[in-house]
């Protein structure tokens, strides 16, 4: 299973100067089991917030949050995270990266590395193993970090901006190989996007936030089959339906 309840969360942070900043303003969203949910929102809106909170990274001021009926009470093997910066551990081999969340679990070296390494094949990186996370490209690090997030076998991956930092055909790749992986594991998915395109690529719904304080404006279904053609129609009336909504709160963030 993989359910994820977000009721009446409310996140405020004090900045130095004693100003409140009102990140998250009561947000509640069901995310059902095997669920591909993107979020998308101004800057500063609240999404990393909102997704180090399921993490277990961060605490809501109010309000719960529950994985499958039971309250996420820190981080936990459950959950998977890709950050929106590369987040390797530099003085870590490829290999090492990926077997550390097996480590903390306490599975033994030589089958942490069998793992690891069927983690490091599913992600096309296997004869990287033994390189450093500086011998490689911005894509190379996010299928590391891609694989060390999947290496528990999570049933949720949480991913803040992937493929931000990447260019486009490697992010286009990136994004088939995530949805080859999330449809052979039927894992859920929360994924923090700032590219209408790649929502409407990967979703089955689009969160759109409202600017600061986050709020949920509006819910899109994005009702394609798949494998998605990025040149239908039906996808350019989902884009432009999405920039539509989400246009209006950038503008806001920035006046
Ligand atoms: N630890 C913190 N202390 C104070 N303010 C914080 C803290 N973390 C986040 N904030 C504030 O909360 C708001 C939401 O931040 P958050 O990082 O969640 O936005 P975001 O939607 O992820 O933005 P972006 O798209 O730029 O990544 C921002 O105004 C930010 O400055
Ligand atoms: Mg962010």
């Amino acid at each position: 299973m993989g359910k994820v309840t977000i009721t009446n969360v409310f996140r405020m942070f004090t900045k130095e100067d004693g100003t409140i900043v009102h990140a998250l303003d009561n947000i509640n969203l069901d995310v059902q089991n095997r669920e591909f949910i993107c979020i998308i929102g101004p800057s500063g809106c609240g999404k990393t917030t909102l997704l180090r909170i399921l993490a277990g990274l961060d605490f809501p001021s109010s309000g719960t949050i529950t994985l499958d009926d039971v309250p996420i009470k820190g981080p936990g093997p459950k959950r998977g995270m890709v950050f929106q910066e590369y987040s390797l551990f530099p003085w870590r081999s490829v290999i090492d990266n990926v077997t550390f969340g097996l480590e903390i679990c306490g599975t033994n070296k030589k089958e942490a590395r069998h793992i690891a390494m069927s983690y490091l094949e599913l992600v096309g990186l296997s004869k990287f193993a033994k390189s450093y996370p500086n011998e490689l490209s911005g894509g190379m690090k996010q299928r590391v970090a891609i694989a060390r997030a999947l290496v528990n076998d999570p049933k949720v991956l949480l991913m803040d901006e992937p493929f931000g930092a990447v260019d486009a055909q490697t992010r286009n790749r990136l994004q088939q190989e995530l949805l080859k992986i999330w449809e052979r594991d039927k894992k859920t998915v929360l994924f923090i996007t700032h590219s209408v395109d790649e929502a409407v690529f990967l979703a089955d719904r689009v969160v759109v936030f409202t600017a600061r304080p986050g709020r949920i404006k509006e819910i899109f279904d994005i009702n394609l089959k798949r494998p998605r053609d990025r040149t239908s129609v039906e996808a350019n009336i989902a884009r432009e339906k999405l920039l539509s909504s989400l246009g209006t709160e950038i503008k806001k963030a920035t006046e």
